[in-house]
């Protein structure tokens, strides 16, 4: 039975992690203690689950008292780090949600501590499970696209996923390292492991448009905002039994509010980003995330010496309701292909199970190399990074002045 300490107790932690090692793996798995900087968040993740786990907010009596195998690491991004270096530092295995840490220092103490201690780290990159993701993984290992020249990608957040980025901690760069660094660690560590090549250079483009100090019919937070009434972004989960026992009854502890106005001037992420990048294997991409769409969705091509596939998922909107997703590949003599596939249920199409799954109870072999580790967990985070200096400096930057190249060997 393998000991597990979860580090960060809040939405992802629980529903995540916390519920599934208690409710579903407890044949394999044991939680022994959970830590949060908010004892009665911990306390309410606690109460939820059977087993009676230990609460702490001393992160050394945690350690000492419970002897874990392993540490969950699910806090706001920019602790990540420092509970990672110095787990691994006492001889204990991680499980880190992404991004691994938010900017190039600390990148380069993860990497440094790994190589020192000798221990495992793991990184979630639940979005390598989705189904279709895991579907255009197959196919281009069958080699129809030949060598991978150029990648389009498109992300888009509608305005009830993307405002939420803008309530609460992700909203301030020093916090998550913006969505380029938060969000787009997924969406990079798609492609890097897509394509099997790693990032050589990136330049970004960043703007705040919709959300931040676009309005001034604003106020602190929603709960007591007076124009609550007439705004479309106002929080709308306010009396959810769950949000209430983990976030609104807790907020006197820390102050953290779940319902920040969108429209606060403290916000300096942007909500509209767009790059390139150049990969040192030669291929090239150019990718855009908004936090502002209608619907929520994505889409791919990749297009190679052989071919082309193009890709697309619609998450909310009208074109939600097909049952399906549709690949294409087109092919150099003019022929083309669809492959069909059905969509999964569950949390990231099914993804967040299969992940648990090898995580936990590790019965599935890992045909598709689905489990990434800290260098996978560098290489996307670095984009981002690469992105938020490229935007700043208005100039290229390259992921070697970030990180030396013999650390990602
Ligand atoms: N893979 C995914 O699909 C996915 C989805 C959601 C969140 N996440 C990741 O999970 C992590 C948590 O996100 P969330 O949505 O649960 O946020 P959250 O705000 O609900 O939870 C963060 C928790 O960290 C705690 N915390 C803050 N500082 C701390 C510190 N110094 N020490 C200990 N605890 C501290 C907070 O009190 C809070 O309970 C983030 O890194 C996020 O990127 C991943």
């Amino acid at each position: 039975m393998k000991r597990y300490v979860l580090i960060g107790a809040g939405n992802r932690g629980y529903w995540m992690y916390a519920d599934a090692i208690q409710n579903r793996c407890h044949d394999v798995a044991c939680l022994v203690g959970i830590l949060d900087i908010n004892r009665k968040r911990a306390s309410y993740v606690s109460s939820q689950l059977p087993g009676n786990v230990p609460v702490y907010t001393d992160y050394d009596a945690m350690m000492r008292e419970t002897k874990p195998d392993c540490a969950i690491i699910a806090t706001v991004d920019r602790y990540h780090s420092e509970y990672i270096v110095k787990t691994l530092e006492l001889g204990v295995d991680i499980i880190t949600e992404k991004p691994m840490t938010n900017d190039a220092a600390q990148c380069n103490a993860i990497l440094d501590a790994e190589q020192r201690t000798g221990r495992r780290i793991t990184v979630t990159f639940n979005c390598r499970f989705m189904p279709l993701i895991s579907r255009l993984k197959e196919i281009l290992n069958d080699g129809v696209v030949g060598e991978v020249l150029n990648v389009h990608f498109e992300w888009m957040l509608d305005t009830v996923h993307g405002a939420d980025y803008f309530r609460r901690w992700h909203r301030q760069m020093e916090n998550s390292g913006g969505l380029l660094v938060h969000k787009s660690t997924h969406h990079f560590d798609i492609v890097n492991w897509l394509i099997g090549q790693d990032p050589a250079e990136v330049f970004a483009n960043g703007a705040l448009r919709v959300y931040g100090p676009t309005r001034t019919r604003r106020s602190e937070r929603c709960c007591t905002c007076p124009y609550a009434g007439q705004c479309e972004f106002a929080y709308p989960d306010e009396n959810d039994p769950g949000i209430r026992g983990m976030y609104f009854d807790c907020e006197k502890e820390d102050g953290y509010y779940r319902d920040r106005c969108v429209f606060d001037p403290e916000i300096d992420i942007y909500d509209t980003m767009s790059l390139t990048v150049r990969y040192k294997q030669g291929a090239l991409m150019t990718y855009s995330l908004i936090a502002h769409s209608p619907y929520e969705g994505w889409r791919m091509s990749i297009s190679g010496t052989k071919g082309r596939l193009e890709a697309v998922q619609y998450d909310t909107g009208a074109q939600a309701a097909d049952p399906c997703f549709h690949i294409k590949l087109y092919d150099r003599r003019g022929g083309t292909a669809t492959y069909d596939l059905r969509k999964g249920e569950g949390s990231h199409g099914g993804g967040d199970e299969r992940l648990l799954r090898m995580l936990f109870r590790g019965d599935v072999p890992d045909t598709l190399g689905q489990c990434a580790g800290s260098r996978d967990g560098a290489m996307s985070i670095l984009i981002g990074i690469a992105a938020n200096l490229s935007i700043r400096e208005h100039r290229p930057v390259t992921i070697d002045e970030l990180v030396p190249p013999e650390k990602l060997r």
